[in-house]
């Protein structure tokens, strides 16, 4: 029996702290009325503080979509983080955020597709359902972007916004959900839109700190040129693969990075504007996030209905691009779950704390136990004695028996 993968559950979440174009330009040379023009954007949100990362932007935005599904987190099978900034090189953030919700039956992992990241994971999620390896895979495009940002270089801190988008996958046999993908990448346009250190290449030291290699490096009006080419160009494959003309299209999503980037590439496919939808004036560009946060907030604005045909799509660093042909298979509004259920989720969430509380407990008493009794480390540690008490008599030292090697 056919298989498909719906979207069952969405949520979002982003930082409380609002930079206005007006606060930028008290930190750099630019006006809210360059700003506005260039790009569309107003205002962007930024995390404060060491607490909030990109891990509990993600797990806010995973709990919210897991409560829309009305979901426990145990029934999920995957959960992919399509992140640029993770809050380490490793671990996952995925895994971060498995531990948190209490996922404890799934696999997780991070992918990293620059801006596309979200709808390459959204591939991947559907890929799992409908070869039947995966029920319920959670999808979670999350970044910090201000924690990458040079608020020095005018040229590119104008852009970027922090925040998290997630959906849940289900498994189905109803037609519907993620019905096409399309994926691409150019890898010779990588140093158009690079994060230059903190890798293999450039491993961190004081002398990348001092010159700015950790920071977002950008080169806008190629970047700009590609955009405007590929969105329409991948907006108008997913639509043939799905066996949709663009007429049938009720809403396309696209990545926001700058409103002129939409309105010229969409434009190319003559779609009217109440068609694209758009949110970028309040979030600026915050990369793997985009798209999931403005499905959110179509949802909430009642622009999405039962059976819908949309179209998720967007580009990114490596370069990358990628869209989907989503049909839209959950009655609206979603009723909110009733007082006992929003508990007994709050309780799994506390208990998951715990758990990973304990399981980091027995991790360390196992490790105090065992530590020392380990047969190679008293080998080690008795030839290394008899080594310093030859030393100390001076006695030649015999050859050494095969067993001792
Ligand atoms: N405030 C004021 N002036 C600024 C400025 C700012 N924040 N940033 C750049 N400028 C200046 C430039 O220095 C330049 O001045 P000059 O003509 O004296 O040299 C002038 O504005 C025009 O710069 P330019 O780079 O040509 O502007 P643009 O119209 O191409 O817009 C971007 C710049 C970055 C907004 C635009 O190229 C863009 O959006 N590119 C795509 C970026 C993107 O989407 N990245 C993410 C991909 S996921």
């Amino acid at each position: 029996m056919a298989r498909y993968a719906q979207i069952i559950g969405w949520g979002m979440c982003v930082p409380d702290h609002v930079l206005t174009n007006d606060d930028l330009s008290r930190i750099v040379d630019t006006s809210d009325e360059w700003i506005r023009t260039r790009t569309g954007i107003r205002e962007r949100r930024i995390v404060s503080g060491e607490t909030e990362t990109t891990s509990t932007l993600a797990v806010k935005a995973a709990r919210a979509a897991l409560e829309v599904a009305n979901l426990s987190p145990q029934q999920l099978d995957a959960v992919i983080v399509a992140t640029v900034t993770p809050d380490y090189p490793f671990p996952a953030t995925a895994c971060l955020v498995q531990d948190r919700l209490g996922a404890v039956r799934a696999s997780a992992f991070d992918l990293n597709a620059g801006c596309s990241g979200f709808v390459y994971g959204l591939s991947i999620g559907s890929s799992l359902i409908v070869s039947g390896q995966a029920d319920h895979v959670l999808v979670i495009g999350a970044e910090t972007l201000s924690r990458i940002t040079n608020w020095n270089d005018r040229d590119t801190c104008v852009l970027f916004g922090d925040g998290a988008g997630a959906v849940v996958l289900a498994a189905s046999q109803t037609p519907g959900g993620v019905r096409a993908t399309v994926l691409g990448a150019d890898g010779s346009g990588g140093d158009l839109l690079i994060l230059p250190a903190g890798g293999s290449r450039h491993p961190a030291s004081r002398q990348t700190v001092d010159d700015g290699l950790h920071f977002i490096h950008m080169r806008g009006r190629e970047v700009f040129r590609f955009a405007t080419q590929i969105m329409a160009q991948a907006a108008r494959q997913v639509a043939e693969q799905a066996g949709w003309t663009l007429d049938e299209v009720s809403l396309i999503i696209p990545h926001q990075a700058n409103e002129r980037v939409i309105q010229s590439s969409l434009g190319r496919l003559k779609l009217p504007p109440e068609r694209v939808f758009s949110n970028l004036e309040r979030y600026g560009n915050t990369s793997a996030a985009s798209i999931p946060i403005a499905l959110c907030e179509a949802v909430t604005e009642g622009r999405i209905h039962a059976d819908d045909r949309l179209i998720l799509v967007g580009f990114g660093a490596g370069l990358t691009w990628a869209a989907a042909a989503v049909q839209w298979g959950v009655p609206l509004p979603v009723q909110p779950l009733p007082w006992w259920r929003r508990l007994w989720r709050w309780l799994i969430y506390r208990g998951a704390r715990w758990r990973s509380l304990a399981l980091r407990a027995l991790r360390w008493l196992a490790g105090l136990l065992s530590g020392p009794v380990q047969h190679n480390g008293w080998r080690a540690r008795l030839s290394a004695w008899r080594e310093r008490r030859r030393q100390a008599s001076k006695e030649p030292v015999p050859p050494q028996a095969p067993s001792e090697r």
